[in-house]
């Protein structure tokens, strides 16, 4: 395929880059200025440059109207082809006028010395038609001098702005390849494509939302000489729910995920523990096939694939397999995938009827963290005897492990106190964590332990607190 040049909507306007134009420079650069002749749009802000503090924030407007909050340090510019983008210059009304949440934010002292301001608005005009809870809204911005009530009070006023501005107008998705000096990046629009790019170049980076590989550019400066990106290929983003559970296209974003999990009875557990991974900026672009192929012992969703007995579809031009997502983690930030394969969907299936499915991120911060300890634990119960016990846990180990002797120990048994304490016993079988700055290993077996307990008390005590906070509330 000859290349082509990057071609997306900057604030509803038609842009093609230079050919030769670095599609890996990050979009936070090239708005800047600071990069590839970009056209020096500096309201958009460089704090971390990893994802952490919402200073970047910029907006993918969506075919279908939806507003997503991005990272723009750890966005590239292929990644951007035939998409729209808002950033805070965008916002301006055609009299040049600033939006109303702009003058809401200035006229509530939600902003003092600024340095966040840019990027708190555009959060707040993906919110504004989004909504939800603005706290968890405004997870992935931190302010440093302003506190953050007032903006909280902007966020809890905040009204779909509607057609304020035009619509973007979408160019249909096709197939493209970029170039330049020493780099090539893929952008395959169908499946045979992408899988037939893969046999051909295994050692390219293989790019989803980018939230893991952004970093290694933003970080580490990296500059890869290739680049598959399967953000276009349609099967990537197939969603079936059904009674027996959900299958979801690898580059399915966690956002759509969380939507995705609420079809699905049995499968809400997971959305209080989605709601948490990153913000809604990493959650905007981090895909399920991402943290599958980064296989961190710490990834957020891997503990619930491997309670639930999910299962991963691998294609490659030799034709797919299925494995359980347990054979997929074979270790330390490793898995099964052959050079020439990429994850193509992932089965959850839906807990049975009446089972207790919870799924538990211990982190020093609610949001924006990573997991100290993860958890996802599937019991079931007949004649008040345990028949199914599927305990993950994150954290604890070189790979996301089952608890298999703990899992022993309750099973055939009443789901009784004596039961979870003969499995929190075995549970240190089962087990080696780590001691690091995050928590001691002996912190982390205690934690384990005691979300068994927790589960048991849930389970057979309902309505008792048993959260730090619903107890210090007298609950
Ligand atoms: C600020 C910040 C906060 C974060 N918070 C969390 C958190 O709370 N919890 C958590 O678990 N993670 C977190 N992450 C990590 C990251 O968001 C997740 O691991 C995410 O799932 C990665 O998905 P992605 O699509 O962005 O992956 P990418 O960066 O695109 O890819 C990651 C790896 O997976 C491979 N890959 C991607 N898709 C496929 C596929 N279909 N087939 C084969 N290989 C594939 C890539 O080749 C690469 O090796 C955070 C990251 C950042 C920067
Ligand atoms: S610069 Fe901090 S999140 Fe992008
Ligand atoms: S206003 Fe200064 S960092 Fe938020």
């Amino acid at each position: 395929m000859t290349a082509t040049s990057i071609a997306f909507l900057l604030n509803g306007q038609p842009t093609a880059l230079p050919a030769a134009t670095s599609p890996t420079t990050s979009l936070l650069d090239w708005l800047r200025g600071t990069a590839q002749g970009g056209p020096g749009l500096t309201g958009t802000k460089e704090g971390c440059a990893e994802g952490d503090c919402g200073a970047c924030t910029v907006v993918l407007e969506e075919p279908d109207g939806r507003r997503t909050p991005i990272n723009a340090c750890l966005t590239l510019l292929g990644q951007l082809h035939g998409r729209a983008i808002r950033t805070v210059e965008g916002l301006r009304g055609p009299d040049g006028a600033p939006h109303p949440i702009q003058v809401a934010m200035a006229e509530s002292d939600g902003t003092q010395c600024g340095f966040c301001t840019p990027g708190i608005v555009m959060s707040a005009w993906a919110h504004c038609r989004t909504g939800g809870d603005p706290h968890e809204a405004l997870a992935g911005n931190l302010c440093r001098c302003t506190g953050y009530r007032p903006i909280v009070e902007v966020f809890e006023r905040l009204e779909d702005d509607g057609a304020r501005l035009p619509a973007a107008a979408f160019p249909p998705p096709a197939a493209a390849r970029f170039e330049a000096p020493g780099q090539a990046f893929h952008l395959p629009a169908t499946l045979d494509e992408l899988l037939a790019l893969r046999a051909a170049h295994p050692g390219a980076w293989l790019l989803a939302g980018g939230t893991d590989l952004g970093l290694r550019v933003s970080d580490h400066r990296e500059v890869p000489a290739e680049v598959i990106c399967l953000l276009n290929v349609p099967e990537m983003h197939a969603v079936e729910a059904s009674p027996a559970g959900l299958r979801l296209g690898a580059a399915v974003s966690y956002a759509r995920m969380l939507r995705a999990c609420r079809d699905v009875i049995g499968l809400v557990g997971l959305e209080g523990l989605l709601a948490r991974l990153g913000s809604r900026q990493i959650r905007g672009l981090g895909t399920l096939g991402g943290n599958l192929g980064t296989a961190s012992p710490i990834g957020d969703a891997l503990p619930p694939l491997v309670a639930l007995g999910a299962t991963v579809t691998l294609a490659s031009v030799r034709g797919r397999r299925e494995l359980p997502v347990e054979q997929f983690l074979t270790g330390y930030r490793r898995n099964a995938l052959a050079p020439d394969e990429v994850i193509l969907s992932v089965f959850l299936p839906a807990p049975p009827p009446g089972a207790h499915f919870a799924c538990e991120k211990i982190s020093k911060r609610h949001d924006q963290d990573i997991a100290t300890v993860g958890a996802a634990m599937l019991v079931d119960m007949e004649g008040g005897v345990v028949t199914t016990a599927r305990l993950a846990f994150g954290g604890v180990a070189a790979t996301v492990v089952r608890a298999r002797s703990a899992e022993a120990a309750l099973l055939g048994r009443p789901f009784d106190a004596a039961a979870v304490a003969d499995a929190a016993r075995a549970l240190e079988a089962d087990i080696a964590p780590l001691s690091d700055w995050r928590g001691s290993a002996a912190y982390r077996l205690a934690v384990a332990q005691g979300l068994l307990h927790r589960l048991q008390l849930r389970a057979t005590r309902p309505g008792l607190p048993t959260h730090v906070m619903a107890v210090m509330e007298g609950v």
